[in-house]
């Protein structure tokens, strides 16, 4: 026996996975093989690829005697940007990438080891669900990758790919995870497709419409990112891995910049518009502030009213969570408190620190958002900021009123530096509300005056509360700054916070209002 041409044999048959047919298929529809996925995530050459020669052990429904080396998945780790990471990737050309009892072990082998080495772990998706012809066994090794989800979420970093149609199991083992990409046009996501809708509810709905990438990036903020090609898909994961840590003990690494970390844009001292409702683009103002004014925006698609994303300061990653006055205002609602919520625990799990800036009205009224549970919501962001022991930096650029402003990591929050621009405007509500509550008495009985007492009394209020001294003189804000020094005082803080220790009681875990 030639055991080299053995060996060549088995080799031969993993990598042609489903076969000719299928992978032709695979590349018509504008998708990359699994292979060629895990080839362009990894530095080239460091792919150790693992357990190429599994096979299912099905004998049901037909399966005996259609074992395909590897079993429709690719699993191992290498190395992006030269650091260890982990990674599996669903082959779809294999009985539609489901999941059989085999494949899962497969893919929890890998996770085990993440977990051990302390390294994240990227999962490229293209799978119908579960194994149909397994039954329980493809369920069980679901809910073992549910379990292994779970017990790493918090620990090492977690990053899906959805790269092709995913179905049941297949996109609950995502949503356990930290970041979702999907590709548009070629991915979807849903619990049960459209033909079971069709027969359930007979409601009729594209695959597009149900689940695809800007469903779920806009309106029901499953996914995080959405992309054009499957090798966006990928170079996103690699720069997105380039901000975090390999796990919850180690730091993000440092990106050396030419960037001053004393630069100074003086266009800032004149971005807050005179006018308190003139909307202003917050990314201009997380432009001008970071390293090489690179933001790296997460969820952009979902809740705009909210920014969050990774940057850096000085060369060291930081999660950026902002309020957008050019989206609603800036209000806080159901899906931005979420969306905002979930970021700052992801950062504070991983040792960011996180840098909020601040221009927002309230929390957005109304019965939709009542009866939606905005207080259950809302609570959610301000449960995440309170528990969060990381670095904590805040800079007030305009309104922070009533609860929204003990919510946006306020003093009182435990945050270590509240910074406030001169054109900041502390106070429980606007000075239009407020007027007409106090003054309800002096604007009745004013007549006809009373677009005159009425535009006083605001004056009035605006002088005493629009602005940041009376928070600075009880110590809430601990520095009122120029617009153009705000990069100039972030780094330093957070150089000065570089050794910061904080901790919570001892308890099992809290309970965020979910
Ligand atoms: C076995 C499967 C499969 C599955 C697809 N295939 N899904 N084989 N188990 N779950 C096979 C098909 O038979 C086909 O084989 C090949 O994969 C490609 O599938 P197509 O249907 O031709 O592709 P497409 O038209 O692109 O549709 C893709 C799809 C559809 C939307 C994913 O296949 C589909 O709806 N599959 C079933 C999805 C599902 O209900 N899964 C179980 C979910 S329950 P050939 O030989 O023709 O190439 C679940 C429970 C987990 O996951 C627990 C959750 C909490």
């Amino acid at each position: 026996m030639d055991r080299r041409a053995v060996l060549a044999e088995y080799e031969r048959r993993a990598r042609l996975g489903g076969g000719e047919d299928r992978l032709r298929r695979q590349r018509e529809a504008g998708k990359l093989t699994a292979h060629e996925r895990i080839d362009l995530l990894f530095d080239p050459g460091t792919f150790e690829e693992v357990d190429r020669f599994v096979t299912h052990r099905c004998l049901d429904f037909g399966m005996a005697g259609q074992q395909i080396p590897g079993d429709g998945v690719v699993s191992g780790h290498g190395r992006v940007n030269g650091r260890l990471v982990f990674a599996f990737a669903q082959d779809f050309t294999v009985f539609g990438g489901s999941l059989s009892g085999a494949n899962a072990a497969k893919i929890c082998k890998v996770m085990d080891q993440a977990l051990k080495m302390g390294a994240p772990v990227v999962g490229l998706n293209d799978s119908g669900g579960a194994r149909i012809q397994e039954g329980v066994v493809s369920l069980g090794g679901y809910a073992d990758i549910f379990l292994r989800n779970t017990l790493a979420s918090g620990v090492v970093p977690q990053i899906s790919a959805i790269m092709g149609p995913c179905a049941g199991g297949a996109v609950y083992s995502p949503a356990i995870t930290d970041f979702t990409v999907m590709v548009k046009e070629t991915s979807y996501m849903f619990v049960t497709g459209p033909d079971v809708i069709r027969t359930v509810t007979h409601e009729t709905v594209t695959k597009e419409e149900l689940g695809g990438a800007m469903t779920h990036n806009e309106r029901s903020g499953v996914a995080h990112f959405a992309v054009d090609t499957d090798e966006e898909c990928i170079l996103l994961i690699r720069e997105l891995l380039g901000f975090l840590p390999g796990n919850n003990l180690d730091d993000a690494p440092r990106v050396e910049t030419a960037d001053p970390v004393d630069r100074a844009d003086e266009a800032l001292d004149s971005l807050v518009p005179e006018a308190p409702n003139q909307p202003y683009d917050m990314l201009d103002v997380i432009h001008a502030v970071v390293d090489d004014g690179y933001f790296l925006e997460v969820h952009r698609h979902f809740a705009g009213n909210i920014i969050v994303g990774f940057a850096r300061l000085g060369g060291r990653t930081v999660g950026i969570v902002a309020n957008q006055p050019a989206h609603l205002a800036g209000t806080l609602d159901i899906d931005s408190s979420v969306k905002g919520a979930r970021f700052v625990r992801f950062c504070d799990a991983f040792n960011i620190p996180l840098v909020t800036f601040e221009d927002v009205p309230g929390f957005l009224p109304g019965t939709v958002q009542e009866w939606g549970g905005i207080i259950r919501h809302g609570a959610k962001l301000l449960f995440a900021f309170a528990e969060a022991t990381v670095p904590k930096l805040t800079v007030i650029t305009r309104k922070a009123y009533g609860g929204a402003y003990c919510v946006m990591a306020s003093k009182h929050l435990r945050t270590d530096v509240n910074l406030a621009w001169p054109t900041a405007e502390i106070a429980v509500m606007g000075a239009e509300g407020a007027v007409n509550i106090l003054y309800r008495q002096e604007l009745e009985a004013a007549g006809e005056n009373v677009a005159r007492v009425r535009a006083e009394k605001v004056a009035e209020y605006r002088e005493k509360f629009a602005t940041p001294y009376i928070a600075a003189s009880r110590g809430f804000v601990d520095e009122v700054i120029l617009p153009s020094q705000t990069r100039a005082k972030l780094v330093s803080a957070l150089q000065a916070l570089e050794g910061k220790r904080e901790r919570t009681p001892p308890k099992k875990h809290g309970n965020i209002p979910l």
